[in-house]
């Protein structure tokens, strides 16, 4: 059974019922707390620990989603999202700190930095997917990543001991993830720009809308950079069309009739329109910030 090695991991964990630092028992089948009731959560065989709380238990993505999202994601078609916030981590991530990445899916991008040397622990309310990205860490034979279920709104984690968080077309958090960056330390979002996904939105939608601007994006924290990643990709097998309609949101809001257009389609053009934006997580700003300053130009 595969348990978790990084000890800049586990320094930063904190038990998700009475945030006590925790330690791995001494048989290597769990994670214990340092409380006075020694809460005990176990390994999976594939690696992960469910560190979510009771209500919380259950949510994020299902079996399915998490497949669909593993098979397209494995063929590489978001290779320069992946690169894009790699290079955001190598340039602006202390390298002695752990990264999050807040809402990880299948661990495809939490193993880029993990690549790099960078300790990564990754938190998803999906069981299927953190077993999905422990299985991903192992077979690469990755011992710096680690996986949990988690709410991103209530990260297992200490306060001000991450260098970065990334945030990969995943809800944004922004007080949560400020508590658990360190002071200058970074979050790193990736979201869908206008164009995103257009083209299977029109082989959908006899009316595609671009997408609008996301509601969740920080606030409080000053933006420091911002690129875009815009490409074209094309599909050339239905699995394919089929495993990224899966992975988005129509897959849910999408009629059944208008779905089955998919089905007979074996080609699809379609843009890929990322945003990477990084966050300055200053404590000082935030100070300002209560004394009625507000400041949101880029460095
Ligand atoms: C669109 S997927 C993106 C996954 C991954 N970042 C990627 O890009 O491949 C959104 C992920 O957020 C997870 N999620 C949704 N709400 C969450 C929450 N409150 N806390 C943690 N994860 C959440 C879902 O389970 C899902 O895996």
């Amino acid at each position: 059974m595969r348990n978790l090695k990084d000890t800049k991991i586990l320094n930063i964990l904190r038990c998700p019922v009475c945030a006590s630092p925790m330690r791995v028992s001494d048989n290597g089948a769990s994670l214990l707390c340092g409380g006075a009731r020694t809460h005990c959560f176990d390994f999976s065989a594939g690696g992960y620990v469910n560190l979510s709380s009771p209500t919380q238990s259950g949510g994020g993505d299902s079996k399915g989603a998490v497949r669909a999202r593993t098979e397209f994601l494995c063929k590489d078609y978001y290779l320069p999202v992946a690169r894009a916030v790699e290079e955001a981590v190598a340039e602006y991530a202390d390298r002695d700190k752990p990264i999050i990445d807040a809402g990880c899916g299948e661990g495809y991008y939490s193993l880029f930095p993990a690549r790099l040397g960078y300790s990564v622990y990754g938190a998803d309310l999906s069981k299927f997917a953190v077993d999905a990205a422990a299985k991903r860490a192992a077979r690469e034979g990755i011992d710096n990543a680690f996986f949990s279920t988690a709410s991103v709104f209530s990260l297992p984690i200490a306060d001000s001991s991450a260098g970065a968080v990334i945030n990969i077309f995943a809800p944004c958090a922004e007080e949560e993830y400020s508590r658990v960056i360190k002071d200058g330390g970074v979050l790193i979002v990736a979201y869908a720009g206008e164009k995103h996904l257009l083209g299977l939105k029109a082989a959908i939608y006899e009316n595609p809308h671009v997408n609008t601007d996301r509601a969740d994006l920080p606030v409080n924290m000053k933006k420091i950079c911002e690129k875009r990643v815009s490409y074209d990709i094309e599909l050339t097998s239905n699995s394919d069309i089929m495993s990224l309609f899966a992975m988005t949101p129509y897959y849910w809001r999408t009629s059944q009739s208008d779905a089955e257009k998919l089905g007979v389609l074996d080609h699809l053009r379609t843009e890929v329109d990322i945003i990477v934006s990084i966050y300055r997580n200053s404590k000082n700003d935030k100070n300002e910030m209560t004394q009625g300053k507000e400041d949101h130009r880029s460095e």
